[in-house]
């Protein structure tokens, strides 16, 4: 009896387990981990050490070596100054639970051809021997392959859409934007749109169905992963009594995902802008290019609970952006209502950013500012957008293909 219990108390809280130092990226910028791989005990920790550039500590799985595991440990974007001192650094730690193979990716430009995964920078915990399926070796295989995959696409994606659209081209590998732009009116300066890569992903979903996905991004958006072939449902509520919001205001989503808006009280809607222009209708200026989605209002009483819906469908991981034209007694939008998809959080043009710019141009001190002349506006213009069936018969290879212009 004593025995057994003194055996319980040292196998609980007195194990302290080994510390394991990881360096993220190498001291000349190289897309590496050091060491690649380790076998650690539960109870151990790792520890991630940032060196300069911007990297992550992502947790993946196998199958998918560069995207994110459901409910996986991910550290977000650690962005190290290239002067700062070694032992100024930031790190993440991650605790050992069990002896489960854990796969780690840097998410940094993922979707892209410029992806650090893509170019082989992964980790392993407790990975199986050389010889084994899932080995490190196989591993960082597959991500090399996600990498090459991305980089022949944005190449193929290229020449195919200017060989298919009409208008001689949506113009994917244009110079990059100067870093500011003029807002449509107000004479604000904002961050300029950042340009637009066509990236491929292949997604199995089940045994019997193999997506290609072949869509716009911007390096810091999601990458297409969707849960089933009809994509996930978001559920966005738009006022409420007392209330000028979007809830949530901001969502990520991937092509094929259905966006559910839920109007509540009192009187709203919800209308496609651009970051540039955020409470004007897309392309107000220009009628020649796609006007984006418009919901119409939808006055919804106090005392109803069976609440009207839109519903939009996400075709590529662009940012979308989206207001309230209600302007009565006062402008939603320059009080902030404001809603976006797939905004790039840790980038200038992040939703805060657009809030602001929303409040900046429409808010309370929208009338010292002279209302907009029909030219000179720079809002984005919007491509198109159409789904293909690539390859018929028992195969099931459907791609969604989306071509899309400056969505910002
Ligand atoms: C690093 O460089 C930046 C800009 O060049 C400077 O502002 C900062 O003081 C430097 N930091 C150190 C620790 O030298
Ligand atoms: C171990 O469990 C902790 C607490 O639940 C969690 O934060 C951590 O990510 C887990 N470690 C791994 C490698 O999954
Ligand atoms: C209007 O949109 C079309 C199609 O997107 C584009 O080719 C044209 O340059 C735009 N015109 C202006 C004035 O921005
Ligand atoms: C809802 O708002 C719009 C725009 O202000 C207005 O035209 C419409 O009459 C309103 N509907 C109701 C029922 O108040
Ligand atoms: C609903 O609206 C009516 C008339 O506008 C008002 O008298 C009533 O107090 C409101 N009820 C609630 C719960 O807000
Ligand atoms: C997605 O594509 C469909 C079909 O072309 C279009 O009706 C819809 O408006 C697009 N969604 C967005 C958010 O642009
Ligand atoms: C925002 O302000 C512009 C310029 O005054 C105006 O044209 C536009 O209708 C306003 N939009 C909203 C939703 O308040
Ligand atoms: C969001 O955008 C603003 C304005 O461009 C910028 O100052 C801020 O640093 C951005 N936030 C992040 C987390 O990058």
């Amino acid at each position: 009896m004593f025995a057994s219990l003194s055996l319980g108390l040292a196998l609980l809280p007195f194990v302290v387990g080994k510390t394991w130092d990881v360096q993220v990226g190498g001291p000349n910028g190289e897309l590496t981990y050091t060491p690649e791989a380790l076998s650690a005990a539960p109870g151990d920790s790792v520890v991630f050490h940032f060196n300069p550039k911007k990297h992550t500590v992502s947790q993946s799985a196998f199958a998918t070596p560069c995207g994110l595991k459901d409910g996986g440990f991910h550290s977000g974007f650690v962005p190290v100054a290239a002067n700062s001192t070694v032992d100024t650094r930031p790190t993440f730690s991650v605790l050992v639970n069990d002896t489960t193979p854990v796969w780690v990716y840097c998410g940094q430009a993922s979707g892209t051809p410029a992806s650090h995964c893509g170019a082989g920078m992964v980790f392993s915990i407790n990975c199986p021997s050389g010889d084994a399926p899932n080995s490190f070796d196989n591993f960082k295989k597959a991500a090399l392959a996600v990498g090459a995959s991305l980089s022949a696409a944005a190449a193929a994606a290229t020449a195919s859409a200017t060989a298919t659209d009409g208008s001689g081209g949506y113009g994917y590998g244009a110079p990059a934007a100067s870093p500011t732009v003029t807002a449509a009116y107000g004479g604000i300066t904002i961050p300029a749109a950042p340009s637009a890569t066509v990236v491929t992903v292949p997604i199995t979903l089940d045994s019997s169905s193999t997506w290609t996905t072949v869509y716009t991004s911007y390096a810091g958006s999601p990458a297409a992963t969707p849960v089933a072939a009809a994509g996930a449902v978001h559920t966005v509520v738009v006022g409420g009594v007392g209330k000028l919001t979007f809830t949530p205001d901001h969502i990520s989503a991937a092509p094929r995902d259905q966006v559910v808006f839920q109007f509540q009280q009192k009187n709203h809607s919800v209308i496609q802008s651009s970051f540039a222009d955020p409470c004007r209708k897309l392309n107000i200026d220009n009628s020649s290019a796609p006007a984006g989605f418009n919901s119409g209002f939808f006055p919804v009483d106090n005392t109803t609970t069976d609440f009207p819906t839109y519903t939009i469908t996400v075709n590529d991981t662009a940012p979308i952006w989206a207001y309230c034209g209600q302007k009565l007694p006062s402008s939603h939008c320059g009080a902030g209502m404001v809603f976006a998809v797939n905004a790039v959080d840790d980038g200038p043009r992040n939703f805060t950013a657009f809030q602001n710019v929303a409040e900046v141009l429409n808010g309370t001190i929208a009338g010292a500012i002279a209302a907009p002349s029909a030219t000179g506006s720079t809002t984005g213009t919007t491509g198109g957008a159409l789904s293909v069936r690539v390859s018929g018969g028992a195969g099931a290879v459907v791609a969604l293909i989306a071509i899309a212009a400056s969505l910002l």
